[in-house]
C-alpha cells in the first residue's frame, strides 16, 4: 500500500514510517522537523520537509496514496495553555487543511491519533470512549476538534475515517525536552545519571503507560481493519500504574538509587487515568503485549541515549 504519515519524523511517527517500510510498504513522510528528526527514519521511507498548512503540498504527497496516518501535531499541553492560538493553527487548520487535501484527492482512509487528554477529569476508570468528555486544556480540545473534523469531512467526502485516543505513550526515541519532559523517559535519565526524580503530589496519580510497539502494532491494524469507519478507539495498556509504581520499576530496572523529591504542587490533570480497551480489542484484535516493566528494559536498551549511559556505567 501507499502512506503519507504527516509528522513522521517525531517519536511516534518514526516507528510506524519504520514498521510501514520494513513490511514492503510505500511510505511517504511530511514533517517540518518542529519537533521531529528525519534521521532515525529508514532509507526506504521517502522524507519531504514542510508544514501540514502547505494545501499546494499536500496535493502533490497524496497522489497515489491509500491511507494517511495523521500524527502532525504540537504535542505540549503545559506549552498549549500559554500558545493557544499556535496549537489551533496547527493541530485544529492544519487537520482541516489535510482533510480537504484528502477529500479532493479521494485517498480511501485516513488515521489520526488523538489523544486521552480529551477526556479531561472522569469519576472512574477505566475510561470507555462512550463517556462524556471534559477536555481542559487547549492541547486536549485541539485534539477533540480534529476528531470531529476528520469524522466530519471524512463522512461528507466519502472518506473513511479512524481515530485513535493514545493514552501515555513511551519507548525508545521519545524525545526529553528540558522543559515538561514526558515522565517515563525524564525518570529513567534522571535514575541512569543518578539525579533527582521529582515527584508531584502524593505519587498517588495513575496514568496508562503504553508502550510505543503496542501504539504502532494498533496504528497499522487501523489502516485495513473492516467496520472502523467513524469509530473512535482507545489505545493504552489496559493498566493504571500510579507515579508511585513508576517510580520503584524504574529503580528496580536501573538499578540504580535516584533522589527522590515530592513537589507539593501537583502538576495538573486527573488524578487517574486509565484506558479501556475493549473496543480496540473487538475492532482491531489489539492485545498490548509489552507490559511496563518489560518496556522499561526495552526502552533503556534501545534508545541510544540511554544506551550510552549504560555502556559507561554497566546497570547493577
Ligand atoms: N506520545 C504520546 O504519548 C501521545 C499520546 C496521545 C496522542 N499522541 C499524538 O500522537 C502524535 C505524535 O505524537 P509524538 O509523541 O510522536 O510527538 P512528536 O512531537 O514526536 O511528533 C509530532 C511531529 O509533528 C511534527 N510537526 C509539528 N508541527 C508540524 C507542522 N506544522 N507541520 C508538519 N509537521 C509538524 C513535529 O516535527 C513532530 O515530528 C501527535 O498527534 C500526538 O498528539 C501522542
Amino acid at each position: 500500500m501507499n502512506y503519507l504519515v504527516t509528522g513522521g519524523a517525531g517519536f511516534l511517527g518514526t516507528a510506524l514510517s519504520n514498521r510501514l517500510a520494513k513490511q514492503g510498504h510505500h511510505v511517504r513522510v511530511l514533517d517540518d522537523c518542529s519537533a521531529g528528526n528525519p534521521v532515525y527514519l529508514s532509507p526506504e521511507v521517502e522524507f519531504v520537509q514542510g508544514d501540514i498548512n502547505e494545501k499546494t503540498l499536500l496535493w502533490k504527497l497524496l497522489q497515489d496514496v491509500d491511507c494517511v496516518f495523521h500524527l502532525a501535531a504540537k504535542v505540549s499541553v503545559p506549552e498549549s495553555s500559554l500558545f493557544p492560538s499556535n496549537y489551533n493553527l496547527v493541530n485544529v487548520s492544519g487537520t482541516v487543511t489535510l482533510m480537504e487535501a484528502i477529500r479532493d484527492t479521494k485517498v480511501k482512509r485516513v488515521v489520526l491519533t488523538s489523544s486521552g487528554a480529551v477526556y479531561g477529569r472522569q469519576d472512574h476508570t477505566p475510561y470507555l470512549e462512550s463517556i462524556e468528555v471534559h477536555p481542559e486544556t487547549p492541547y486536549a480540545v485541539s485534539k477533540l476538534s480534529a476528531e470531529h473534523y476528520v469524522r466530519t469531512i471524512g463522512a461528507q467526502a466519502g472518506v473513511e475515517a479512524v481515530c485513535l485516543r493514545i493514552f501515555n505513550a513511551y519507548g525508545p526515541g521519545q524525545r526529553v525536552p528540558h522543559s515538561h519532559p514526558p515522565i517515563i523517559s525524564n525518570f529513567l535519565k534522571h535514575a541512569l545519571t543518578n539525579g533527582t526524580i521529582i515527584i508531584h503530589g502524593d505519587g498517588s496519580q495513575t496514568r496508562d503507560y503504553v508502550y510505543v510497539d503496542d501504539v504502532v502494532n494498533a496504528l497499522v491494524t487501523s489502516s485495513t481493519a473492516v467496520g472502523v469507519d467513524q469509530q473512535v478507539i482507545n489505545i493504552g495498556s489496559g493498566v493504571e500504574t500510579s507515579v508511585l509504581e513508576l517510580v520503584r520499576l524504574v529503580r528496580q530496572v536501573t538499578g540504580r538509587k535516584p533522589e527522590e523529591v515530592y513537589n507539593p504542587l501537583k502538576s495538573g490533570g486527573s488524578d487517574r487515568m486509565c484506558a479501556s480497551i475493549a473496543k480496540a480489542q473487538e475492532k482491531l484484535n489489539y492485545i498490548p503485549l509489552v507490559p511496563l516493566e518489560t518496556g522499561l528494559r526495552l526502552t533503556m536498551e534501545r534508545d541510544p541515549q540511554f544506551k550510552k549511559e549504560i555502556e559507561t556505567k554497566p546497570l547493577a
